[in-house]
């Protein structure tokens, strides 16, 4: 797997962060070897990056890659494919799979899967409980230890809502130094919820999640991190008032940390009024005030980055009735243009806090030394180049995922991913995932 028999790619006039003046960039051997103008390279791949912005290489916390179990609607493959074009050099691939990755089987299947399709570093998310049910802990320990070598550990999808099971996991997984990424919802007040409780969801007849459901596990939560002097992550924030329990939580000294997806910073639930189930999501979409107050949350810091929840549903789960449809949307392939969106253009970010909070923060979240690092030479070359002129209209057919529940349907977003290199390999270009079998290697 090593880069050693690649050819050399040379990146020719990329703005680094968008900052200063064009510069070549040499990739060889799966680092970065050069940073200069006017640089050459016999037999090297060329990319014309003129006016284009390079960054590290996107981590994603937060992929459902659904194999094993539904591979009718994403494989390790075609996930990897859509992360690949989505810029992301590494993703979490999340633990509620059929069977669930409660087991080291699972977990390695997933890891070895990845590195297999070769593009993406696919990290397998074990499972916090056995099932996912909630009751029994799971073999953290021995999935930390496998091949796969888990460090991030979820029930996502439901929450590890046991307070003392919640609080044993913290203790155990302090000790082996991996993260608890926690789905915070309250189940007992989301019996039957299926969209964000206010003025919406009461004159559209849907039943009511409150936002306390998600605000109660993020108090308690924080509470137990901090008696445990344990770490704990908080999956898709969507709420105002889980910011200020943050923000407080961390005035404190609680290691917490915050993830926020694309469609809360952009969307709220006056998409409702159609009854479109492809608006269908856990947590729900909430009010425009609180889609504001996790963006401000994001370019202050609050919030620490970006985490698509890439959700991928088969048709009949998604075009049924509302309340029978599944939650979920897909997220990968338009993550970046919707930050650039949202965040860029009203300059609540420069493309240096793009940089942090898709690639820097998620890596040092999680403690991945290859990925996330600066743009410098002797640095392992996981790069995405984007084209920040670029606008583009989303048809979820033309989307590399197998399903295509995109809430983005036809909507133009600006900026485009043009390249991306996972250890000086390019696994996208131009709108086309480069597999191993296209590259001619292994
Ligand atoms: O909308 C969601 N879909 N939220 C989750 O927590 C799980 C996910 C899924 O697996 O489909
Ligand atoms: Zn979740």
């Amino acid at each position: 797997m090593s880069g050693n028999n690649d050819t050399a790619v040379l990146i020719k006039g990329a703005l680094l962060y968008g900052e200063g003046e064009p510069v070549d960039v040499l990739v060889a051997d799966g680092e970065i070897r050069r940073i200069g103008t006017d640089l050459d390279a016999v037999d090297a791949e060329i990319i014309d990056a003129r006016g284009q912005v390079l960054l590290p290489g996107f981590v994603d916390l937060h992929t459902h890659l659904r194999e094993p179990g539904r591979e009718d609607t994403e494989t390790i493959e075609s996930g990897s494919a859509a992360a690949a074009l989505g810029g992301y050099t590494a993703v979490f691939a999340m633990a509620n799979t059929a069977p669930v990755a409660d087991s080291v089987v699972v977990t390695d299947h997933v890891w070895r899967r990845g590195r297999e399709v070769g593009l993406v570093d696919v990290y397998p998310v074990g499972a916090v409980t056995v099932g996912l049910e909630g009751k029994q802990l799971a073999e953290m320990g021995t999935m930390a230890a496998g091949v796969g070598a888990v460090r991030m550990f979820s029930d996502d999808g439901h929450c590890v809502y046991d307070p003392l099971i919640m609080r044993r996991a913290l203790e155990y997984a302090n000790s082996l130094g991996v993260l608890i990424a926690q789905h915070a919802e309250e189940p007992r007040l989301t019996q039957g919820a299926i969209a964000h409780e206010g003025p919406t969801a009461a004159r559209l007849g849907l039943a009511g999640w409150p936002r306390a459901a998600e605000e109660s596990i993020v108090a308690r939560d924080a509470l137990l991190a901090r008696d445990a002097g344990a770490r704990v992550h908080i999956c898709h924030a969507s709420t105002a008032g889980t910011v200020e329990l943050v923000r407080w939580a961390k005035s404190q000294g609680i290691s917490i940390t915050a993830e926020v997806t694309p469609h809360h910073l952009l969307l709220d639930d006056s998409r409702l009024e159609t009854y479109d189930a492809v608006n269908k999501v856990n947590p729900p979409l909430r009010e425009a005030s609180d889609a504001a107050a996790l963006r401000q949350a994001l370019a202050e810091g609050i919030i620490d980055c970006v985490a698509t929840d890439h959700a991928p549903h088969a048709e009949q789960d998604k075009c049924c009735e509302f309340a029978a449809a599944r939650p979920g949307m897909l997220g990968l392939e338009t993550a970046l243009s919707i930050i650039v969106q949202t965040m860029v253009e009203p300059g609540l970010l420069d493309w240096r806090g793009v940089a942090r909070v898709m690639s820097e923060r998620p890596a040092a979240i999680v403690g991945l030394d290859e990925h996330g690092r600066p743009l410098e030479v002797g640095e392992p070359a996981n790069l995405t180049l984007v084209d920040p002129k670029a606008s583009w209209t989303v048809r979820g057919k033309e989307l590399a995922s197998i399903s295509n529940n995109t809430p983005f349907e036809a909507m133009t977003f600006p900026a485009r991913v043009t390249a991306t290199l996972l250890r000086g390999r390019v696994t996208a270009r131009d709108g086309k995932a480069l597999g191993a079998a296209l590259r001619g290697g292994s």
